[in-house]
């Protein structure tokens, strides 16, 4: 081997591992990390923490309502190949980075004040209480948990804090925008009062003959959330 071919092979070496180290950094913040939670467990908790985010009870009604609509993030749909409407679903396509859960894919888009926005306009952005909840959920490991409440605290049930939240929660995504299911509208107490006034509200949450269940393709609501419904509409579906 020549001296000259022996050089030429050091350099191209050198050269091909400076490609080599350059391709291996990223960017953390324009990339996506995909740190994909596998909690396989579904633990059921007695008792419901404050401290603690449970997927079933409180972020899959989010994503079933917001995202998982027909036509959007459900299975059949899965537009951009994002499915959002069940746990594993959920995990392997949202791009969920539980070491920083504002990167997160499904997050960032949520966030975003354009018409990319996600759900997309013209239905309601997710409040800050609703994103909060879920950067929560996912920091604290994105879990496939649920809880069964011990209680059910009916004092002072009121528009604003029981049945405003609970529809925001569990209705809006589906009932607002020009797609709204059914045609109904639930954004303003008005939209409530109305099916509060027609038996809907009653009829659909409790499963009733002649009605459609709601939520669509969701667990019906708690014991808990049906009885403040009922105790709101016993006291006359009040704007409180
Ligand atoms: C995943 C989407 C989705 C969610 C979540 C959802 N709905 Fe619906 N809803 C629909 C669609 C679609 C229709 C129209 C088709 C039908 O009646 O089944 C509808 C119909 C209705 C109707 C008319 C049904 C009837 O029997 O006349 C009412 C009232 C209603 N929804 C209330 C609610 C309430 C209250 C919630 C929350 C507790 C809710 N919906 C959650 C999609 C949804």
């Amino acid at each position: 081997m020549t001296r000259t071919t022996l050089t030429k092979m050091v350099v191209g070496m050198l050269f091909l591992q400076s490609i080599i180290l350059l391709s291996c950094k990223h960017d953390p913040e324009i990339t996506d990390i995909i740190n994909p939670p596998s909690d396989t467990t579904n633990n059921t908790n007695t008792g419901c923490s404050a401290d603690t985010v449970y997927f079933a009870q409180q972020i899959l009604p989010l994503f079933q309502s917001g995202c998982a609509m027909s036509g959007c993030h459900d299975a059949a749909s899965h537009e951009e190949d994002i499915v959002l409407d069940s746990y594993s679903a959920i995990v392997m396509t949202g791009g969920i980075n539980i070491a920083n859960p504002t990167s997160s894919k499904i997050y960032r888009q949520m966030v975003k004040t354009d018409e990319e926005r996600m759900p997309p306009p013209p239905a309601p952005a997710f409040t800050s209480d609703q994103l909060a909840l879920i950067a929560k959920w996912i920091g604290q490991g994105a879990k496939n948990n649920s809880c069964i409440e011990s209680g059910c605290d009916t004092t002072n049930v009121a528009y604003s804090t029981h049945i405003k939240p609970l529809i925001q929660n569990n209705c809006q995504g589906c009932h607002s925008g020009t797609s709204a299911g059914g045609g109904i509208q639930l954004v303003t107490y008005a939209d409530a009062k109305a099916i509060a006034d027609n038996g809907q509200f009653k009829g659909v949450i409790e499963h009733l003959s002649g009605y459609s269940p709601m939520p669509q393709n969701g667990a019906k609501l708690t014991d808990c959330q049906i009885s403040m419904v009922n105790i709101w509409l016993n006291n006359g579906a009040l704007d409180n």
